[in-house]
């Protein structure tokens, strides 16, 4: 199927990257940068005709170059905060790469975000782009060699499917995730406020004033977090709630119900009808409603600021090795990491 590919320039230190296209034919493209192997277009054509662009996105590799806010990246090894930028495995306290105050967030200073990629376009039926690197012994402080893949995929019914795969030649830990900021009524549409949420979600974890979970897992009941039956996102957003008040809006981990590859939420957007459902094989996700968005302007122009986008990015809880009763992101050596999440789009 078809997969084109263009030159996107290249890093200070010399790196070529490069921009592949995926286009599954059936109105569902995306484009993708071997830097931080980056989600840069999302392309899905609404109930009108018109072709959306609906993740958020900045223009040239320059831009990219300091991605404040990790637009569309691939995050590893460890998404979201480890607290004190240090955890204990094996008898063994590592101490990772601090880049938020005294916290470690989405990897550390030079992340899987900040890497480019090796690139192969996969000859299968749907267009798919399989990303590999390989990050050695101790970098960012984290044990063992580490051999990553994240495949991406524009399924034929219209799909972008991101699988990823890692296997360490030493215990460690590894938390991978895909870090998009979606608006389905167009990356340039403004705030997502009016876009319709459905969390599979009963319980989320509160965080502490560093935005790091306290370690209790609450209802959502009766509170802004909860999203079991459809709401617009806006809704809630400036409720008179603690955890909502801290961050300006959602800035939160949802456990998903259910095991296995199964539906953990769901995006409607009205005016345009394109709706989007994302299934995964994780535990759980974070809501990101992009508050400390940088206002500025981004690809093509476009104008961005807070609430303009929101993040579904699957994980395992935040700082799960402080926590004995959070599913665990030990990989033990030898073993696969696996996991997959996608965004399917239908038109309504
Ligand atoms: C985090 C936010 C952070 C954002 C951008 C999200 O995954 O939870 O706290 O500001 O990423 O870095």
């Amino acid at each position: 199927m078809p997969i084109t590919k263009k030159d996107f320039g290249q890093t200070p230190s010399g790196e070529k990257v490069h921009a592949y296209l995926l286009d599954n034919g059936k109105g569902v493209a995306a484009e993708i940068i071997t830097y931080g192997g980056i989600l840069k277009n999302l392309y899905v054509i609404d109930r009108n005709g018109v072709k959306t662009d609906v993740v958020l996105g900045r223009e040239t590799l320059d831009d990219y170059l300091k991605n404040d806010g990790y637009l569309g990246a691939l995050i590893g090894r460890h998404a979201n905060r480890i607290s004190g930028s240090a955890f204990e495995l094996n008898g063994t306290v590592y101490k990772v790469g601090a880049n938020e105050g005294r916290n470690s967030l989405h990897g550390g200073i030079n992340g899987f975000d900040k890497k480019v990629w090796s690139a192969k376009a996969l000859d299968t039926d749907e267009p798919s782009l399989k990303l590999s690197i390989v990050s050695p012994d101790g970098e960012e402080g984290f044990p063992g060699t580490l051999s990553v893949t994240v495949t991406y995929t524009v399924t034929a019914d219209n799909a972008l499917k991101i699988s990823y795969k890692a296997v360490s030649d030493k215990d460690t830990v590894v938390n991978l995730t895909n870090h998009a900021y979606f608006n389905l009524a167009g990356h340039d549409s403004g705030t997502v406020d009016k876009q319709i949420l459905q969390i599979n979600s009963s319980f989320y974890t509160p965080n502490d004033s560093e935005c790091m979970p306290t370690g209790e897992v609450l209802s959502v009941a009766g509170t802004p977090f909860d999203f079991r039956a459809p709401k617009p996102i806006g809704q809630d957003i400036d409720a008179d709630f603690e955890q909502i008040e801290m961050f300006g809006g959602y800035d939160h981990n949802f456990a998903l119900t259910g095991r296995g590859y199964r539906l953990g939420a769901s995006v409607m957007c009205e005016e345009n009808g394109i709706c989007m459902e994302m299934c995964t094989d994780k535990s759980a996700v974070q809501l990101y409603t992009s508050n400390g968005l940088k206002e500025g302007k981004y690809k093509g122009g476009a104008k961005y600021g807070v609430h303009c986008g929101f993040c579904l990015e699957t994980q395992y809880f935040p700082n799960a090795m402080a926590h004995s009763h959070y599913p665990s992101p030990i990989l033990k050596k030898g073993e696969e990491y696996s996991f997959t999440t996608a965004y399917k789009f239908i038109v309504k």
